[in-house]
């Protein structure tokens, strides 16, 4: 019998999901396409790798195991996987069609909803995928501002212009990596430190674990009117989450550009760039930002009713209630057992549970919680990553797969067996990385 959520005697049977991987390792480089659900952020021989169908918050993987998922498609499940009003709109248009030879209605439907939704849109583009629009934005900044080189503090996507600056950058020219530098979030210092003449942008996620303190945000954007640089916001995980608007609704702070996918569609690969008509009016011409999948419709109409159903439900409120309870109540159970070195932080909508190195190491940590997690009948990368479809009894069961888990860790903690007790590979540190790296920028070699 598969596992479901419940407090099982067993750890699930993984046999078809083993199958499948040991296929794909000899066919597809790292076995996956997008890194954040590959092998290597789950235990190895444990944890499930392929999953089969979801509904609500709910997934079941290829053995026929059922889980919580606080993964949601990394961000994209807003809603939930097979939410019918999504499904349906998704459904109607395919009985139309989803690629035509001429533009779609839903293209300007679509645009005047996020234009009605998001603060500041004046116009609006899309595209399929999230690196998609960061890179059309940056091109922007630089044809608007006559400037190259980029500020950035978040993760953007696999282009050049972003992923040179990683450790993973091979067959990006030096050229190009030493256009783009990162600076710290919350120190206005490292970016006024890394501004030049040649500045033409400053992208960010505008928060991502850490709040903004001393008025970060709002700093960066009297930085770029004195400066003459296009603020742009990387809205991916706060768009649609934080707040309908996203984070310039939430902070009432004002970019330029605007970059939102993951949640909007509800599943569906879209993404959108939208901000100031004056900049965004370079692409009627110099700035070239056309490809054949942009007006797909299917996406557009789950995107329409996703917006739709936000606005007419409470979405945004459900995400930060049901996220709160799951964050503090976390944090309530590892204090009561004296448990310093973890805790869950971030937003409501989107926490991470961290451990603290000097309990040991924190990957060994985190990979034991996986597997006791998905022992329960958990889905657990780490995240809370809320969806409108974690309902009370979700999250009452995954407090109560806590209040079990906790103690296990605490206790191989303490009798240093974190080690023994892993029965499968550890996971992998996550890619991101936020601060502390290629932080000054070097022109011709000298600091400037
Ligand atoms: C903040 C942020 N920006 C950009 C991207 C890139 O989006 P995509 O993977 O759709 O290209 C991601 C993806 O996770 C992201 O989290």
């Amino acid at each position: 019998m598969p596992n479901s959520v419940s407090l099982n005697q067993d750890y699930p049977l993984i046999h078809a999901s083993t199958a499948l991987l040991d296929r794909a390792e000899t066919l597809i480089p790292c076995a996956t396409q997008t890194l954040a659900k590959g092998p290597a952020q789950n235990v190895r021989g444990v944890a499930p790798v392929y999953v089969q169908r979801g509904k609500g918050s709910h997934v079941w993987d290829v053995d026929g195991n059922e889980f919580i998922d606080y993964t949601m498609g990394v961000g994209p499940l807003s809603l939930g996987y097979c939410v019918d009003v999504v499904d349906n709109a998704i459904r109607e248009q395919l009985n139309d069609g989803i690629t035509f030879s001429l533009m779609h209605p839903l293209e300007v439907e679509v645009a005047e909803l996020i234009r009605e939704v998001v603060p500041n849109v004046e116009s609006v583009r899309y595209s399929k995928t999230g690196c998609d629009v960061t890179t059309a934005a940056v091109r922007l900044a630089r044809a608007f501002t006559g400037k190259n080189t980029v500020l950035c503090c978040g993760y953007h996507g696999w282009h050049d212009w972003y992923i040179g600056v990683t450790d993973r950058n091979r067959g990006i020219p030096e050229v190009v990596k030493d256009l783009t530098y990162t600076f710290n979030y919350n120190d206005i210092e490292s970016v006024l430190n890394s501004i030049d003449d040649d500045t033409a942008a400053i992208i960010l996620e505008p928060v991502v674990f850490d709040e903004p303190t001393n008025g970060f945000l709002h700093a960066l954007r009297d930085v770029c009117d004195e400066k003459g640089i296009l603020l742009i916001f990387d809205e991916m995980w706060t768009g649609f989450r934080l707040a309908l608007g996203g984070a310039q609704e939430y902070f009432g702070v004002r970019a330029d550009l605007v970059c939102f996918s993951k949640a909007v569609a509800n599943g569906m690969p879209l993404s959108i760039l939208c901000g100031r008509a004056d900049v965004m009016a370079l692409l009627e011409h110099d700035v070239f930002f056309f490809t054949t999948f942009g007006g797909e419709a299917l996406s557009l109409a789950a995107a329409k009713a996703t917006i739709n159903f936000m606005r007419e439900n409470d979405v945004v409120g459900r995400l930060a209630a049901n996220g709160l309870r799951l964050r503090d109540g976390y944090n309530a159970i590892a204090e009561e057992l004296g448990m310093t070195y973890t805790r869950a932080k971030g937003f409501p909508c989107r926490s991470i549970m961290v451990f603290d190195a000097s309990a040991g190491n924190p990957l060994l940590m985190k990979s034991y919680v996986q597997q006791e997690m998905i022992k329960r009948g958990v889905l657990w990368g780490g995240f809370h990553n809320m969806s409108y479809a974690h309902d009370d009894a979700d999250i009452d069961y995954t407090l109560s797969a806590y209040r079990q888990v906790l103690p296990l860790l605490h206790a191989a903690v303490e009798s240093q067996s974190l080690e023994t007790v892993l029965r499968g590979d550890s996971v992998a540190a996550v890619f991101r990385k936020t601060s502390n790296f290629n932080t000054k920028p070097k022109r011709n070699g000298v600091s400037a």
